[in-house]
């Protein structure tokens, strides 16, 4: 009996679960959004982007399995998310890009909510757990970054070719 009621404790405190349950949602509609520039990359034979965003789209699904596991791990709730207002409308490759860096800042500033939320309720585990993502915006502001200078050093370029000197994950 003891044993069993030790084995139910939750160890996440409540309010961290609801950030990082709104932060799958979060990630969730970073990959479908990713999925959408992928799909105008493919219809133009971007080769290099379309790879790169089916590969981003599938990466910010594991970011949100990863956050959607631990909560359970932890004795939380996870779940699973509506994804709403999905843009599929782009105006040019570029934009897809300045789009998806905005997109990461956005995801970086959440990631930051749900790390101060864990310390000031002293959720150490979510705090830990929280760091890996922390790190893994600042790779992903930087390799967002990076593309929007290729396309200022290519400015006037054909599109392809631009496409050609982009990476493809
Ligand atoms: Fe999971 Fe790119 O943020």
């Amino acid at each position: 009996m003891k044993t069993t009621a030790i084995r139910k404790q939750m160890t996440i405190h409540p309010e961290v679960m609801d950030v990082l349950n709104e932060q799958i949602a979060m990630e969730m509609h970073a990959s479908a959004s990713y999925l959408a520039m992928a799909s105008w990359c493919d219809q133009r034979e971007l080769l290099n982007s379309k790879s790169f965003f089916y590969k981003q789209a599938e990466e910010e699904r594991e970011h949100a399995m990863k956050i959607f596991e631990f909560i359970n791990d932890a004795g939380g709730a996870a779940v699973s998310p509506e994804v709403h207002n999905v843009n599929n409308d782009f105006e040019s490759l570029r934009d897809i890009y300045e789009r998806s860096l905005e997109q990461e800042i956005n995801v970086t500033q959440s990631i930051y909510k749900c790390f101060k939320k864990a310390r000031s309720v002293d959720d150490y585990a979510s705090e830990l757990f929280l760091q890996w993502f922390v790190n893994e915006q600042v790779e992903e502001e930087d390799t967002m970054r990076s593309i929007l200078d290729v396309f200022d050093l290519m400015e006037g370029m054909p599109l392809k070719m631009i496409d050609e000197r982009l990476p493809k994950e």
